[in-house]
């Protein structure tokens, strides 16, 4: 516990309490992390960050998902660096657009076509709108809690957002069946589709996989209504499968939006879209300044090729398993219960009669202070750049902290 004191944390939170709002905006604002979480990091490596005072971490929120095979990856730098030397942000497209919507085509089983955008609100947006230019219909099925960006439609968070926004979004409750048959009876014949994460990933609450006959009624009701089925993967993406993240489970969906793990952190989000939707696509004028840069395509180009060497989704899932069975041993051996949920590779870890997250807050901090960077209330994610020993090292660490908050 060998933290160093926060000089330079503090002295840059006063500055951009004067210059950002609130002193910072959105999922990456510390304001509801337990006091003593950085807001500011100068670095990283690998799994590890380091803090602006200098205190290393490992990391397990991995930039809350684009880190998908370790900060620095070799193979995407190098890629990403000698496109910059060519070209980045043009007058027209880079060649390199074209390689990489055939590299995402094959890589994803329901695909035929490839838009890019920049971030995961921007695929959610335009699956939404692809999905209502389709069906000439408005009302779009989403689960009750689910998240899927900070668009005006989608925000958490309304503020300056008209109700008109959101009039036609339904809500049903994750994997319950009869609530969806429900919203969809509801919407009756303006139905344009289902928006849906591919498990429950809610913030806060358990996490859930998903129930396969759920799935396939989303597929069944979208077919039967002539709607449109949309799995929103930019959270999941490439941890669960090197396909949509329901790939395994035999449902395909219309349309799905990825981000985040696409370039493993360059700047770049896509929407994925079948034939029935092309000409749906093909109808709409969406674009952005920066939606055809060429940097990020090749270093989503090179994530793809590390992932045709590298079995990325087996080791996230091993380690996540050496993760969750070391957990559960501590917290029985310390006398807590530990609600381990989510797929391994994307733990949410609560602790149970803990409406406040006082016991988690704590157990995190504990880890905190010594070296290691876990969520309270948010699922993690683990990458090709955590090792066997991290995980061992974070056991330590986790045991540590338990035996504290014991105490
Ligand atoms: C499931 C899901 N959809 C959409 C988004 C929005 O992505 P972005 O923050 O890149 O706009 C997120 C971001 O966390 C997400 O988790």
């Amino acid at each position: 516990m060998n933290r160093a004191t926060n000089s330079r944390e503090v002295s840059l939170r006063e500055r951009a309490k004067r210059v950002i709002p609130a002193g910072m905006y959105g999922h990456q604002s510390v304001a509801r992390l337990p006091e003593g979480y950085p807001q500011f990091f100068e670095r990283s490596e690998g799994c590890r960050l380091w803090d602006s005072d200098g205190n290393e971490l490992i990391d397990y929120m991995c930039a809350y998902g684009p880190n998908l095979l370790g900060y620095h990856h070799p193979a995407v730098e190098a890629a990403a660096a000698a496109q910059q030397g060519k070209g980045d942000a043009m007058t027209g497209p880079s060649d390199v657009m074209v390689d990489y919507a055939e590299r995402l085509v094959d890589t994803i089983g329901h695909a035929d076509w490839a838009v890019f955008t920049k971030n995961g609100s921007d695929s959610t947006s335009a699956c939404i709108q692809v999905a209502r230019a389709h069906t000439g219909k408005h009302k779009i099925l989403i689960a009750e809690g689910s998240y899927h960006g900070a668009s005006f439609w989608s925000t958490p968070r309304p503020s300056g957002v008209p109700d008109d926004d959101r009039r036609h979004l339904v809500r049903f409750q994750y994997n319950n069946i009869e609530s969806l048959e429900q919203a969809v009876a509801e919407v009756a014949d303006d139905f344009s589709g289902i928006l849906v994460t591919p498990y429950r990933h809610d913030a806060m609450v358990d996490n859930a996989a998903v129930d396969v006959a759920f799935a396939h009624r989303c597929r069944e009701l979208a077919d039967r209504h002539d709607a449109v089925l949309i799995v929103d993967d930019v959270r999941a993406g490439f941890r669960m499968a090197r396909d949509c993240s329901w790939a395994g489970i035999g449902v395909e969906p219309d349309l799905s939006a990825w981000g985040k793990v696409l370039a493993n952190g360059y700047p770049i989000s896509a929407h994925l879209g079948n034939e029935r939707v092309r000409p749906a696509a093909e109808s709409m004028f969406i674009t952005g300044s920066y939606w055809f840069a060429a940097v990020p395509m090749a270093a989503g180009l090179a994530v793809l090729n590390v992932m045709d060497e590298v079995d990325v989704v087996a080791h996230v899932e091993g380690l996540g398993t050496q993760l969750r069975d070391g957990l559960a041993e501590q917290a029985n051996r310390h006398g807590f219960d530990l609600h381990q949920t989510g797929p391994v590779q994307m733990p949410q870890i609560l602790f149970a009669d803990d409406p406040e997250r006082k016991t988690g807050d704590a157990w995190c901090l504990e880890c905190l202070k010594r070296g290691i960077y876990l969520h309270p209330w948010h699922n993690m994610f683990l990458s090709l750049a955590h090792t066997e020993a991290d995980i061992a090292q974070t056991l330590d660490v986790t045991d540590a902290a338990f035996a504290s908050i014991r105490r």
